[in-house]
């Protein structure tokens, strides 16, 4: 079979999650890598023997024999990267958050609806091994119905900063960067509803915190103390089967430790997802606490880099259709919209 040709938009501190994925993938041939930086991109060259080095992803996609990109940049650079690729006839998977609001989302909906191309969202939570399994059980029934879903995801002291923390380039704080993984995960495993209203608040109090010392944190390699992000957002996300998500996010808090826990409920069982996989049913009367017995329980990051990477590659060349396509990617961009607007509004956002 044909080598899948790839090139990478971004070389920054995620690409190596895709770079190592692809490379591990015999139906693949990493075969370009740009990056505005061109050190940067020449340095994940040298490390991946890629051949053909780009600061302009516009050039990159003049290539006749690449067949797919990912888009691992900012996330106000990944609408017109990914429209720009699919009209040059390449398969695309973008990172998440998709693009950084709704109508940005339905631009790309319109490149993919007039290119017969794959397009993937890089949802990779949904490709834990841990959700494959629990996918399973929801797909047979043993949760029944999910009426609510609730997740956590609380960093104490979190901001990245640089373009993290600079809304025209991120689209925004936690929610956008952290808490579409969980929304999204959560969302997936509910079935997908349609979103009817949503009851948002964020704050912008404590900022970036560079006063903290003795305490490390994730720094983003650009990192510039500069914010106007939020530091936390909370909402109630009420879809129209009835069904309900509750879910806050923080870059920093004054919390005692870093905290992230998900839960979905259903009217025959339930499932602790974070911190680890359990599965909560009832037999012969009685209430079971399941543990699937599996490698990762919990969210293993290379492993589900690995599963992300190989699913869009097995999509690219036989043509399946890729777990996290177009339209999930816009019904969530509608939901964290939504989140931002009816915080700034102070009232709930309604969907007729
Ligand atoms: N799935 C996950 O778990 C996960 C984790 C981290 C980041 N991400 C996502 O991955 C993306 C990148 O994040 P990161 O942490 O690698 O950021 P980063 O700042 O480390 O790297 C981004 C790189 O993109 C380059 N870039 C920006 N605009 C470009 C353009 N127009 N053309 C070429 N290169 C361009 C920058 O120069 C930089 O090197 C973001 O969308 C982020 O949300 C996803």
């Amino acid at each position: 079979m044909k080598k899948l040709k790839v090139g990478v938009v971004g070389a920054g501190s995620l690409s190596e999650a895709h770079l190592e994925a692809y490379k591990n993938n015999p139906d693949v041939e990493l075969a370009a890598i740009c990056d505005l930086v061109e050190e940067r991109a020449a340095e994940k060259a040298k490390k991946y023997s890629i051949s053909d080095v780009y600061t302009d992803y516009q050039e990159m996609l003049k290539d006749p024999e690449l067949d797919a990109i990912s888009v691992v940049t900012w996330n106000n650079t990944h609408k017109e990267i990914s429209i720009a690729a699919l009209d040059a006839g390449k398969h695309v998977l973008c990172e998440k958050p998709l693009c950084i609001n709704y109508d940005e989302a339905l631009e790309i909906k319109a490149a993919t609806e007039r290119n017969n191309k794959q397009f993937m969202i890089g949802y990779v939570r949904r490709h834990a091994s841990s959700i494959t399994v629990l996918k399973k059980y929801i797909d047979k029934g043993l949760l029944g119905d999910i009426y609510y879903a609730k997740a956590s995801n609380l960093r104490r002291l979190g901001n990245p900063g640089g373009w993290f923390s600079d809304k025209s380039r991120s689209g925004g704080g936690p929610l956008i960067d952290i808490g579409v993984h969980i929304l999204d995960l959560l969302w997936y495993l509910m079935g997908r509803p349609k979103v009817k209203t949503v009851s948002a608040n964020t704050y912008n109090k404590l900022g970036n915190r560079t006063n903290i010392q003795n305490l490390s944190f994730y720094k983003a390699a650009d990192y510039s103390p500069d914010n106007n992000v939020e530091d936390l957002a909370n909402a109630l996300i009420r879809f129209e089967n009835g069904a309900s998500l509750m879910v806050d996010v923080s870059f920093t808090l004054h919390a005692k430790q870093d905290q992230s826990s998900a839960v979905i409920f259903g009217d025959k069982g339930g499932a602790e997802i974070d911190p680890s996989l359990v599965i909560v049913h009832e037999e012969n009367n009685t209430i079971l606490n399941s543990t699937p017995q599996i490698d990762h329980p919990w969210f293993h990051f290379s492993d589900s880099f690995q599963n992300e990477i190989n699913h869009f590659v097995n999509c690219c060349l036989t043509g399946k259709q890729p777990i996290g396509g177009i339209d999930d990617g816009v019904e969530m961009m509608k939901i964290l919209t939504a989140i931002y607007e009816s915080a700034g509004k102070k009232q709930e956002i309604v969907f007729e």
